[in-house]
């Protein structure tokens, strides 16, 4: 059993748990760092309540502040096209990012951003108990698992639960990066069906 630990207290539901809906409404009205005051929409991320694959990005751009949804830009075609060849419907996997709201210019979240955002993306974990957590870059691993270097982190499982990957912008950017993308996609499908099937035994 996988287990997450939760810092935020508010919104619990009747079965004692926070629901992910009452998450998101709070991540929406959040102005707990300075991001807030930029942000058209926050984007608390979206996918099933319980999904057996999670992925996290950075933080949202233009399209997504516009839209309040992750990864509907041109990284996010990307990411779409990718988990397709990967074997993944994207409404089957839950899709979020380190902080939730954009940073001016696109520029990369600070460290206290990242602080501030930190228990939304622990109580989405928890919430979402996904049997595989894909980080897609630096930001997400960094924030993650306090580790950089997305190139020799990736391939091997970490904490039982996380996969460390390529941005789908650096895939953007570098088209060689694509068919390592896709191959670490797929290993985390596959690890997580067989955590599924090692439950069910
Ligand atoms: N890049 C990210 O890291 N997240 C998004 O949602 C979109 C682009």
């Amino acid at each position: 059993m996988k287990i997450y630990r939760t810092t935020m207290g508010k919104g619990r539901s009747s079965d004692g748990g926070e629901s992910l809906n009452s998450l998101h409404e709070q991540i929406k009205s959040c102005s707990r760092c300075p991001l807030a005051a930029g942000r058209n929409e926050a984007v608390p991320g979206e996918g099933p309540d319980r999904a057996e694959i999670l992925l996290v990005g950075e933080a949202p751009g233009r399209d997504e502040d516009l839209a309040g949804r992750p990864f509907v830009g041109r990284a996010g075609s990307v990411l779409d096209r990718c988990l397709k060849e990967a074997g993944i419907h994207r409404s089957e996997v839950f899709i979020t990012n380190v902080v939730k709201c954009r940073p001016p210019r696109n520029r990369r979240p600070k460290k206290e951003e990242v602080e501030a955002c930190r228990p939304y993306l622990e109580s989405q974990m928890e919430l979402v108990r996904p049997k595989v957590v894909i980080l897609m870059g630096n930001a997400a691993t960094r924030a993650v698992l306090d580790m950089e270097g997305v190139t020799s982190l990736r391939g091997r499982i970490y904490r039982d639960l996380f996969f460390v990957t390529f941005h789908p912008a650096a895939v953007l950017r570098n088209g060689n990066f694509r068919e390592e993308f896709v191959t670490d996609l797929s290993a985390a499908k596959e690890r997580a069906q067989r955590e599924r099937a090692e439950e069910s035994r």
